[in-house]
């Protein structure tokens, strides 16, 4: 199996690093723009995959996509990433032309390829790379709820003095300051969370996890690549092994919660199709409401997009 890999920066470089040590795919390509940087990063990961005993090859190449010929799997994590000051949301235009050239060329070399979008702002690329590449839109997935409940389950553990592993959370809605995390549906080890801590003091971790991304760009200058590559590397992991694992992914709405022709997150089986299914919850009036409120913002910023195009 082979997965390529466009754009070779933090993100891109991690998610290639992260999926060669799992030593569960014959080839990684990593693609990038810029002249012998996916070259030098995939060397360095592969002089490091015989100390973690991994037979995955791992190939660089600037902008060759007839090397990510057949892949099973294109993660596109091409883009520019925000600046101290700089919203999700600013990047839209600069991103968009991006996504848009290198799923075209990714998609004439690997028509049967699953996508994974990683650039931001996220539902608004995953929805151009959706629109771009004419394909079934379980094909395409946008990666964000897993960091975003990646962060909620640190924030939690810190305040309640109690190991992140134990921690079940959901979330819902778009990649930015919308999501929506669900207390209802936040449990410790079974436990629901109300037995920890009252919705109002939940309320104070959702928002310090809302502003998780912009806490990084503050102290880093740019954006994270940790946490978002091992959370790219779920959704993979679960194509690759067809786990059919539940993850908040960014997926494209037919109706489901109200919605239609737009990519939001919501709760989705992961498996070698892609998303295999979308899972609708009852929600009640103020979760319903969040999620209208994230539903509102990104179709904003896709009717932005295309009045730029126009
Ligand atoms: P980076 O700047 O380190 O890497 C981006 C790479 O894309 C650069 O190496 C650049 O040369 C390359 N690139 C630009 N245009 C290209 C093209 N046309 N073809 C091929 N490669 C091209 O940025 P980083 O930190 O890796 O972030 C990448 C994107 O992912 C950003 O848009 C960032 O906002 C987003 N992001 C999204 C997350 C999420 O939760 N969905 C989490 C973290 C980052
Ligand atoms: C984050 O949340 C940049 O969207 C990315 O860290």
């Amino acid at each position: 199996m082979k997965v390529t890999i466009i754009g070779a920066g933090n993100v891109g470089a991690s998610c290639a690093s992260l999926l060669a040590q799992k030593n569960i795919v014959r080839k990684i390509v990593l693609l990038d723009i810029r002249e012998k940087l996916s070259e030098g990063k995939s060397l360095d990961i592969s002089q490091m995959l015989p100390m973690t005993e991994s037979n995955t090859k791992v190939i660089g190449t600037t902008n060759d996509y007839s090397k990510s010929k057949n892949s099973e799997i294109i993660i596109i994590t091409s883009g520019i990433p925000r600046k101290p000051g700089m919203s999700r949301d600013d990047l839209i235009q600069t991103n968009a032309e991006i996504i848009r050239s290198v799923t075209k060329k990714s998609i004439f070399f690997s028509p049967k390829a699953k996508f994974i979008i990683v650039s931001n702002p996220l539902d608004v690329m995953a929805y151009v790379s959706y629109m771009t590449a004419k394909i079934d839109s379980s094909r395409v997935i946008g990666m964000a709820g897993i960091l975003d409940s990646t962060r909620y389950r640190f924030f939690l553990s810190k305040r309640l003095n109690i190991s992140p592993i134990d921690i079940q959370s959901l979330l819902l809605g778009g990649h930015g300051d919308t999501m929506v995390p669900l207390y209802r549906y936040t449990s410790v080890s079974g436990i629901p969370i109300k037995e920890f801590l009252s919705e109002e003091e939940n309320d104070a971790i959702v928002e310090k996890t809302k502003k998780g991304g912009e806490e990084i760009v503050d102290l880093l200058g740019t954006s994270a690549w940790m946490a978002p590559s091992a959370s790219v590397i779920k959704i993979a992991e679960s194509i690759l092994k067809d786990s059919k694992r539940i993850f908040p992914c960014s997926v494209f709405l037919r109706g489901q919660y109200g919605l239609k022709n737009i990519y939001l997150g919501v709760p989705s089986i992961i498996g070698k199709s892609g998303i295999e299914k979308i899972i609708e919850l009852q929600l009640n009036r103020k979760e319903n409401d969040l999620l209208i409120k994230s539903a509102d913002h990104v179709k904003n910023m896709i009717n932005k997009l295309k009045k730029f195009n126009d």
